[in-house]
């Protein structure tokens, strides 16, 4: 069965396809963005959290927004509790060339939430919408929201993410993702995509993007199919199958281990373009071994990565993977 295929809009912005990659703590950065742009099938990237404090401060590398031709539309996600920081924090991202901004409020990390941002903005209603209000108002590009579906199952049962639905509506958000555990679920237990298609039900006048949970190709047409939401969103299966977004829209599309070893060695030169060597082959220790999860000699591979410290070396064993 091939993906429903359909376009949708946020604000003026077309996301087509009606793919996207998730914001990921220091993954989905420009380099993984690139790369996953290059893989193909992606319709709307998003950037790691970057922290409104941390940007107001200019305690944020403003090499870090940086955001290319190629992997536009890119939304950039902020995270904080402060409405003049964060609509301070926007208009940075804005002028580094965002073309959306988008809300934090699923962060479940303590050293997020204690502070009062993340999924911690889903206990106060008011504090939320003062955080977006001054966002929407900060900014021309469009303003979305990233939630989970509550602090914990007691609100959860309540049924206030409805509130927060309706709140975004008055305030003029374009879109919003919903990731369906609560804050106390941490990543345990499963998304409960029912809450997708009672947002979807709700008919707000912004779209709904699913999320949570889609771990193949098959999961994400379910997801459409289940609650009728316009756009899917993937986080941790793109990282051991960046082509998971290719292999939506095009049934029976399968990747070579020559492929993955390709795509771990154009993914390392991306990130020599902007970092220095060390923190080059540090990142593609993390991430290059996800890469190669399933390969032959991927695990000797992997162990092998533990004693390269130099870029050519890391190049050779990657190349030598192929042959073996
Ligand atoms: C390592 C990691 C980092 C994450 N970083 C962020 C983040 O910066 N911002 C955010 O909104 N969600 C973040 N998330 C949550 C994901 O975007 C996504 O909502 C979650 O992983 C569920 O989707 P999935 O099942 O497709 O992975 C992160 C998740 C993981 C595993």
């Amino acid at each position: 069965m091939t993906f429903p295929y359909s376009t949708f809009q946020i604000g003026s912005i077309v996301i087509d396809p009606p793919l996207i990659m998730a914001p990921l703590h220091e993954i989905t950065d420009q380099p993984f963005r690139q790369m996953i742009r290059e893989v193909g099938g992606v319709g709307l990237t998003v950037s790691e959290m970057i922290s409104s404090e941390a940007l107001v401060r200019h305690a944020w590398k403003a090499e870090r927004m940086m955001i290319t031709e190629g992997e536009r539309p890119c939304a950039m996600q902020l995270a904080g509790c402060d409405p003049a920081h964060l609509a301070e924090a926007a208009r940075m991202t804005e002028a580094a060339g965002a073309d959306i901004v988008d809300l934090n409020m699923g962060c479940p990390a303590s050293n997020v939430t204690k502070g009062g941002a993340g999924s911690a903005l889903l206990r106060d209603i008011r504090l939320a919408e003062a955080c977006v209000a001054a966002i929407v108002k900060a900014v021309k590009v469009p303003v979305t929201v990233k939630m989970r579906a509550g602090w914990d199952n007691s609100q959860k049962e309540r049924a206030e993410y409805l509130d927060f639905l309706k709140m975004f509506e008055t305030v003029g958000i374009q879109a919003l993702t919903i990731h369906p555990r609560t804050r106390s679920q941490q990543y345990q237990g499963r998304a409960d995509w029912s809450l997708i298609a009672k947002a979807v039900a709700a008919g707000t006048s912004y779209p709904i993007i699913g999320n949570g949970d889609v771990v193949t190709a098959e999961d994400a047409l379910r997801m459409v199919r289940e609650t009728g939401c316009h756009g899917v969103m993937i986080g941790r299966a793109a990282l051991t199958n960046p082509w998971i977004f290719r292999q939506v829209l095009e049934s029976g599309f399968t990747v070579t281990e020559a492929q993955r070893i390709d795509l771990c060695v154009r993914f390392f030169g991306l990130l020599l373009e902007i970092l220095d060597e060390r923190e080059a082959v540090h990142k593609i220790k993390k991430i290059g071994g996800w890469f190669t999860k399933g390969i032959r000699n991927g695990a000797h591979f992997r162990q092998r990565l533990n004693h390269i410290h130099e870029a050519d070396e890391l190049i050779r064993e990657l190349e030598a993977l192929k042959s073996l």
